[in-house]
């Protein structure tokens, strides 16, 4: 029998195509030889570690040791690590924002995932961005693979208060821009708000992205949670290691994994812990690589019927590493139990339903509630329709202050972010405190690509006057360790032409989440004749790319060829 006859696995697979296979097998033989790797090495399957540790990925810094970890545990399941590298996505390094290049980074890890000959491969992220597109990737590439996060950083001092990247950050700099802190105060607070390796230390979108791949089976159980510098991280890289071996024995890909069912979980589970917004836009992203379509009226029943369970900040009291010892998503899932889809499968091999028949650890109730006694009686995030947002915004309930749902007021509109750097803080700026401050052209079609600018500071003038929050509407995102009365993710956003781009100072717009609903109030004859302009296309390189596919935000920002099943002509 030729060698290329014979059953393939590990370096066997995915030959460089020469027109001769054998020579191919060869080839990547000797080659392989060259780098000392044993005849017994050579035969064992292949796991590849996707290693996105990066010079300009702080949350990253531990990756190489749990690399080590991961290949522990490989080997002792009778397999062979290889590490390849993939973009990182290092979420304060990157300009004009980290979502832009989330795309590239899973069409690297797709790719690469299918151009090299691994059987099975694990993909090590954190940062806010290199979970989603990790997921991204692996669910289309459809390989066996499993999910492995950094962990979140630990909480540091400062004054005898804890401090934790990022809710802190901004609650800081909100008192340093109306005066209450020094300038030196806040660069000792700077150097006390990130103080060791791995993602924000809140509920923010790394956390939440991290919670959600557990939900739905992509990382192994209890692991989402457990801090980037407890030993128990690289115990879990470890077992994480072993169980890439056994999926892909076992061929377990992700399409049995990722399904209508376990996306659900997901969502629920979003909304009991107070999730990100930019989850709702990741998870949909996800979803659309397996041809799951989210439905954001869906998304409001499931938000209806989930209290909130967890008191993180930026909602509560409470930081990542108190959410690990007081139980884990674990608890949270099952606290959840009735309301979830159990027989879901999952990376450890067991249905989610089997993992939540083991017995229960103490759970700390000042962190999970119970379900008989939640937080609120309802889930976190909400979608809101109206005529200024005929395809969806998202609103982040439980990080807002009830005050201002039911209202209606007057826009003060910035028209870029440009123009809101430029003015915010004009002492002439006309803004009063009931007033709604909207920031057109950040959204995904925008040169700025939606960055984390839907949390528009309070006016100079106002901040100073002891205004905490207003109502603020923008197509941009939100990090997910901020507060406030935001609406994010207006679709279709104004660079597409949709009303946001229509709204002009003094218009009146009228929120109510009661009805979820986010209205312009101006005559439609009137906005007819309100012109809008669509920015230029990019003249080359991969911001022409990113312009040409881009979905809105309802499609979760993915490339519209990417998806398991592209839209078609005139789509948005
Ligand atoms: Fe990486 Fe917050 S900056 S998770």
């Amino acid at each position: 029998m030729s060698e290329s006859s014979k059953p393939r696995h590990g370096l066997s697979v995915g030959l460089t195509n020469y027109g001769d296979p054998d020579f191919a097998l060869y080839l990547r033989r000797s080659f392989v030889r060259s780098m000392g790797y044993s005849l017994d090495m050579m035969s064992r399957p292949v796991i590849g570690i996707a290693d996105t540790y990066s010079g300009f990925n702080n949350c990253h810094r531990g990756v190489p040791e749990l690399v080590e970890a991961v290949k522990r545990g490989v080997l002792a399941a009778g397999g062979l690590p290889l590490t390849f590298p993939t973009v990182s996505l290092g979420e304060v390094f990157l300009s004009p924002t980290s979502l832009m290049f989330r795309n590239l980074m899973a069409m690297d890890t797709e790719e690469m995932i299918r151009a090299q000959p691994m059987d099975g491969v694990v993909l090590i992220g954190g940062c806010d961005k290199t979970v989603p597109a990790q997921l991204m990737g692996a669910v289309s590439a459809n390989r066996p693979a499993i999910n492995l996060v950094t962990g979140p950083m630990m909480t540091s001092r400062w004054h005898g208060e804890r401090l934790g990247a990022c809710t802190d950050c901004r609650r800081f700099w909100a008192k340093y821009r109306a005066g209450e802190v020094s300038n030196d105060e806040i660069q000792d607070i700077e150097g006390n708000l990130a103080t060791t390796q791995g993602t924000c230390a809140v509920m923010g979108t790394a956390s939440t992205m991290a919670s959600i791949a557990e939900t739905l089976g992509m990382i192994l159980p209890g692991t989402a949670a457990i801090p980037a510098v407890h030993a128990d991280r690289l115990r879990a890289a470890e077992a994480t290691g072993r169980a890439a071996m056994r999926l892909a024995l076992e061929k377990i890909t992700p399409d049995k994994i990722v399904t209508p069912k376990s996306v659900e979980n997901a969502i629920r589970v979003l909304m009991a812990i107070g999730g990100s917004t930019n989850a709702v836009l990741h998870l949909t992203a996800v979803a659309g690589r397996a041809g799951i379509d989210i439905d954001m009226k869906h998304l409001n029943e499931i938000s209806d019927s989930t209290p909130v369970l967890v008191d993180l900040k930026p909602t509560g009291p409470h930081y990542m590493e108190d959410l690990f010892a007081a139980g884990g998503i674990g608890a949270v899932l099952r606290e959840l139990k009735p309301l979830l889809n159990l027989d879901c499968l999952t990376v450890a091999g067991e249905t989610l339903g089997e993992r939540l028949e083991r017995p229960m650890g103490p759970v700390d109730r000042d962190v999970i509630k119970p379900l008989s006694e939640p937080l609120l009686p309802y889930g976190g995030l909400v979608s809101l329709f109206g005529s200024l947002a005929p395809k969806g915004a998202i609103f982040k309930r439980s990080a807002a202050d009830p005050n201002l749902f039911e209202r209606e007021g007057r826009a003060v509109v910035f028209n870029s972010l440009e123009d809101l750097s430029a003015r915010i803080d004009d002492p002439d700026l006309d803004v009063t405190p009931d007033d709604f401050l909207v920031l057109q052209n950040a959204g995904p079609l925008s040169p700025s690509g939606m960055p984390e600018a839907g949390y528009l500071p309070i006016p100079g003038k106002l901040a100073r006057a002891g205004i905490k929050d207003m109502v603020r509407i923008s197509d941009a995102r939100m990090s997910g360790t901020a507060y406030g009365s935001i609406v994010l993710h207006v679709t279709p956003d104004a660079a597409s032409g949709g009303p946001l781009a229509k709204v002009r100072n003094g218009d009146r717009i009228r929120l109510s989440v009661k009805e979820r609903r986010i209205d312009l109030l101006v005559a439609e004859d009137e906005l007819a004749r309100r012109p809008t302009s669509a920015p230029p296309v990019p003249e080359r390189g991969y911001a022409q790319l990113y312009r040409r596919e881009i979905l809105q935000a309802d499609r979760g920002c993915d490339f519209n060829f990417l998806r398991k099943q592209p839209l078609g002509e005139g789509r948005v």
